[in-house]
């Protein structure tokens, strides 16, 4: 009973790291970039997000409920962590443990960025535009942060992906998880690019 809980509890995990919260973090990356075309351009598309119908409703629907609930079941399997020597490559092994390494180190990323953004707009000290996150970034060492922030968020949804895959037994020969290796190894670079565009935008 107990193990079928259990299963249940990490299909929900995993299905949730993709859909809504890998959909999200692809929507919230394409909506920074709009960043690159200048600081009209990214203000125009924050507009548009918060004149959306039940922000605040949709908002926890779809990001913070979920994110919640992926984090914390999600920092669970990131310590109980058990790498498979026998029956994975090196390659996935590492894989495997960098997936852990950037959950954790992501979620302490989520976390600031939230304070510094949406729960600062909640006790109205700021408004969110191009010259809040200019000002951040005025701090070298913010740039850095968000930087890297970014890549291992990038990084756990594109190998996130990967392992989704299996899961759902949708790869299942070595064939297709190595076809799916460097779709997502496309993915991780491509999505790089959108994120530190976006973030060198600011600077
Ligand atoms: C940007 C936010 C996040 C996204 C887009 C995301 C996405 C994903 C995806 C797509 C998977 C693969 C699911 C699968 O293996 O079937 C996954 C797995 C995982 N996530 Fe996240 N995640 C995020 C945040 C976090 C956070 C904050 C943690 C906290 C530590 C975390 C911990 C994990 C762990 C441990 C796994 C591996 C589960 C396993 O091997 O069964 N994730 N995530």
């Amino acid at each position: 009973m107990a193990s079928k809980k259990n299963f249940a509890l990490h299909k929900l995990h995993t299905l949730l790291g993709l859909f809504p919260i890998g959909l999200f973090l692809l929507f919230h990356l394409t909506a920074n970039f709009q960043a690159t075309k200048g600081p009209e351009a990214f203000n125009e598309a924050v507009g548009l997000i918060e004149k959306a119908p039940f922000l605040l409703f949709l908002e926890f629907a779809f990001i913070y409920l979920p994110l919640l609930f992926h984090a914390i079941y999600g920092l669970y399997l990131a310590f109980q962590a058990k790498p498979n020597n026998g029956n994975y490559s090196f390659f996935r092994n590492q894989m495997y443990l960098w997936q852990r390494i950037t959950g954790v180190f992501t979620l302490i990323f989520i976390a600031w960025h939230v304070w510094q953004t949406r729960i600062v707009k909640a006790l109205g000290t700021a408004e969110i535009n191009y010259d809040l996150m200019h000002d951040i970034f005025t701090n070298p060492v913010m740039i850095a942060f968000y930087a890297v922030g970014v890549l291992s968020a990038v990084f756990h949804l594109c190998n996130g992906v990967w392992s989704f895959l299996v899961h759902w037994g949708i790869t299942v020969g070595p064939r297709s998880q190595r076809m799916a290796t460097y779709f997502t190894m496309i993915l991780f670079v491509a999505l790089s690019y959108v994120g530190l565009r976006a973030v060198f935008a600011f600077v």
